[in-house]
């Protein structure tokens, strides 16, 4: 039987961390189901929690194995000044210097995101009384087990001693075990709109969601 906990991310524990960011993704499976390339949506994407507000992210451990993770922002404003400033120009330059790769899925993916912008069905969350948000993934062999609970449980606790006022999320309604748990904790839905180009996808109707929880 392994021994299963969470704890405080630490600068070791990134590829893990980024491993599992990756192979969840696609609504729990792996990336590359609309990506070529993992490492644009990681760099894009997690670079910012784990290397530039490291101290809001934990850990699940089965023994001395990272096997899911929970990555935090206290501030989202905070969040966009800081990856405007840090995270985008390199992922520009990257990408001018032909350093990512861009097939099919991802431009297909890229496009996809552009449209649902324009039409409008990004969920949004009034950043004055949820400020804080999260990330949560479990790998899969490993959901289940109660880490989930327990990742949510630290990463809470952190915000409220924190005196933090509220925190947010966004999902989808395919994230269906996701969306019990919110709900379990006392989450409720800030926002939904449909998304048409997830709904194309997988030829049913598919929700993005925003779910927000106040701490105080
Ligand atoms: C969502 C996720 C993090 C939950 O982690 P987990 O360790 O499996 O969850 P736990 O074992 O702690 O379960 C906690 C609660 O989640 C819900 N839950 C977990 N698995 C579920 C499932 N298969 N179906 C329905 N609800 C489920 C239940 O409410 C459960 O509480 P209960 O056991 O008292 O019923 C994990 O399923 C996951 O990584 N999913 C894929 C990626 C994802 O959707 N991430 C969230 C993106 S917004």
């Amino acid at each position: 039987m392994s021994k299963l906990f969470v704890r405080p991310y630490q600068f070791k524990d990134r590829e893990a961390v980024l491993r599992i960011g990756a192979d969840t993704a696609f609504f729990g499976a792996p990336i590359e189901a609309y990506m070529e390339d993992r490492n644009v949506f990681l760099e894009a994407f997690y670079a910012y929690y784990t290397d530039i507000e490291p101290e809001h992210a934990w850990v699940a451990c089965a023994d001395e194995t990272v096997v899911g993770f929970l990555t935090g922002c206290v501030d989202s404003h905070i969040h966009d000044r800081r990856y405007v400033r840090f995270i985008l120009p390199g992922l520009v330059s990257k990408a001018l210097r032909g350093k990512y790769r861009f097939g099919r899925r991802s431009i297909g993916y890229l496009s996809g995101l552009l449209g649902g912008w324009l039409r409008g069905e990004f969920t949004h969350a009034d950043l004055e009384t949820y400020p804080a948000h999260l990330h949560i993934n479990v790998d899969s062999n490993w959901r289940g087990h109660g880490l989930g609970q327990r990742l949510m449980d630290a990463y809470l606790q952190q915000l409220r001693k924190l005196g933090v006022k509220g925190v947010y999320l966004d999902t989808t309604s395919l994230n269906e075990a996701a969306c019990r748990l919110y709900e379990k904790i006392g989450f409720r839905i800030l926002d939904a709109r449909p998304d048409r180009f997830w709904a194309k996808w997988f030829g049913y109707p598919v929700e993005n969601r925003c779910y927000g929880l106040r701490l105080i």
